[in-house]
């Protein structure tokens, strides 16, 4: 937290703003889209002598991801006694800093980068098979329930090798709970309210509980992953750990507790987007639909069939763009600095936001329309578009991300295509820094003979991003 600066804020002209450090975590993309056109590309929101920092532009982002010394990852606010559980499975990458960082990221990608991808595309291709087993043509399927639950099972499965769908539905669920508990609670530390912090002994306990069940998780998958016969994450982090002993069961704790929560919702809130955003383009669906039937045949497409699907990709990243799962992301200075025109005390909250960067439109010409042919041309840099972030702390499972959405999109797009039901209500909120439907997204399963068709909906999607206009809420009022 940021206490009133000795040292002045700012030199020059003032991109500070007085105003309620709330508004940001009530709704973050109103408020940074507020600061930006009234404050220009670098804002401070003050309150109180208590500040954060915005960074809205692609050289700005630049500068605070790329020096790591002093923009310092805190993604978790309150990290707990020094013996606590809430220290332990907070205890990850994304808490980690400096030296630490350095060794301990070397270590996990080194996990993630060997032999990993192509084994994982028969778990990935069983359980999108498994996820249509009780779908059934003309049923309504809420894509968001059905998401969230297909990539517990996913990443329970890749992340620690757990096939039992009832526990890894239980247990990341558990993880799920204590990360959004930790957000509410977060915001209390970053904005001192005591309204949030009231709730800090839940969410301690909550770290006890959830403590206990991942060890309870390790000690189950210990026997098997020291056979060396699986290949899920934690198997190859227990392997690093037997053959550097640089990975305390401490430190593994917090990294597969990490993990697992970066890796779950983001995955599941960008498929969801995805199949809302190709029901309601059946152009967009029409060319993927025939670039799947072009380059794979039979019912579950080869590894190699995947590589050459590049429309899917362009589909895939322009949905990261315009409905960046990680619509933003926290450093803290670490000592004072000077960003731009200000100069930032220590301990200063700097935000950086996907969402609008993404949504420029001097970087991307109709920067709110869902365009996957715009792919064709445009190349924007590291800081222009970063769904994944960039720099030394840049996700580091992304090519893992890219692979199972790649890959279940095709298996599932070989199968049914999905009708979004007309005056359907879809709102799109930011929690914990994660940009997911927060209402249901009802659609009906289609064969795939047959293409959606653009349908109006109501909710606050329409903030987010322009739809076609028959999707707008006005063509139901013209229709009654
Ligand atoms: C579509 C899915 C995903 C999105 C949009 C996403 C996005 C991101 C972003 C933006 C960051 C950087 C945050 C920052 O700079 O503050 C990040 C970091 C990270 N992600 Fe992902 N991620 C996804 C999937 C995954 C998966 C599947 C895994 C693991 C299996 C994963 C593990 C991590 C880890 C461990 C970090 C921390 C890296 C570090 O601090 O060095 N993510 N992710």
């Amino acid at each position: 937290m940021n206490s009133p600066a000795s040292i002045p804020l700012h030199s020059g002209k003032q991109p500070i703003q007085q105003g309620n450090l709330l508004e940001f975590p009530k709704n973050p993309i109103d408020c940074m889209r507020r600061l930006h056109a009234e404050c220009g590309d670098l804002a401070v929101l003050e309150d109180n002598g208590q500040r954060i920092a915005f960074v809205f532009s692609p050289e700005l982002n630049r500068q605070v991801l790329t020096d790591s010394n002093t923009y310092h990852s805190q993604f978790f606010a309150l990290r707990g006694g020094r013996r606590s559980a809430q220290r332990r499975v907070t205890s990850g990458l994304l808490s980690m800093n400096g030296s630490e960082h350095r060794e301990n990221r070397r270590i996990m990608m080194d996990v993630f980068t060997r032999r990993i991808l192509p084994e994982y595309h028969n778990t990935i291709c069983d359980l999108s098979h498994s996820l249509m087993e009780d779908w059934e043509l003309g049923q309504q399927r809420d894509l968001n329930v059905e998401m969230v639950h297909f990539m517990l099972r996913m990443t329970s499965a890749l992340l620690f090798g757990i096939d039992d769908a009832e526990y890894s539905v239980e247990l990341g669920s558990k993880i799920d709970r204590w990360v959004r508990q930790n957000h509410e609670v977060g915001i209390g530390a970053l904005v001192s309210a005591p309204e949030f912090t009231d709730s800090y002994g839940t969410l301690l306990s909550m770290a006890d509980d959830l403590e206990a069940s991942i060890k309870e998780m390790f000690a189950k998958h210990r026997d098997g992953a020291t056979k060396g016969q699986r290949s899920d994450v934690l198997s190859l982090m227990f392997q690093a750990q037997g053959s550097e002993q640089q990975l305390s069961d401490e430190k593994l704790l917090g990294h597969a507790t990490l993990t697992f929560a970066a890796a779950h919702l983001t995955t599941a809130h960008t498929f969801s987007w995805t199949l809302f955003l190709l029901a309601q383009h059946p152009e967009v669906m029409q060319r993927l639909a025939e670039e799947i039937a072009q380059a794979t045949t039979g019912e579950t497409p080869t590894f190699q069939e995947l590589q050459s699907l590049p429309y899917l990709d362009w589909v895939i990243k322009e949905s990261m763009r315009v409905l960046p799962a990680s619509s933003y992301s926290q450093r803290v200075t670490s000592t004072a600095a000077t960003l731009g025109s200000l100069n930032l005390p220590q301990a200063t909250p700097v935000i950086f936001s996907q969402f609008i960067t993404h949504h420029r439109p001097d970087i991307f010409e109709d920067a709110n329309e869902f365009r996957p042919e715009r792919w064709e041309t445009a190349s924007p840099s590291a800081y222009e578009y970063l769904p994944f972030g960039a720099g030394p702390r840049m996700c580091i499972g992304a090519p893992l991300a890219m692979m199972e959405l790649r890959t279940a999109l095709a298996v599932i797009l070989k199968k049914f295509h999905f009708q979004v039901n007309p005056g359907t209500t879809v709102n799109g909120q930011v929690i914990s820094t994660m940009l997911g439907p927060t209402s249901t997204v009802e659609a009906t399963l289609l064969p795939t003979t047959e293409l959606p068709s653009t349908v109006p909906v109501y909710g606050s999607i329409h903030d987010l991003i322009d739809l076609p206009s028959a999707a707008k809420p006005d063509a139901i009022r013209r229709a009654a």
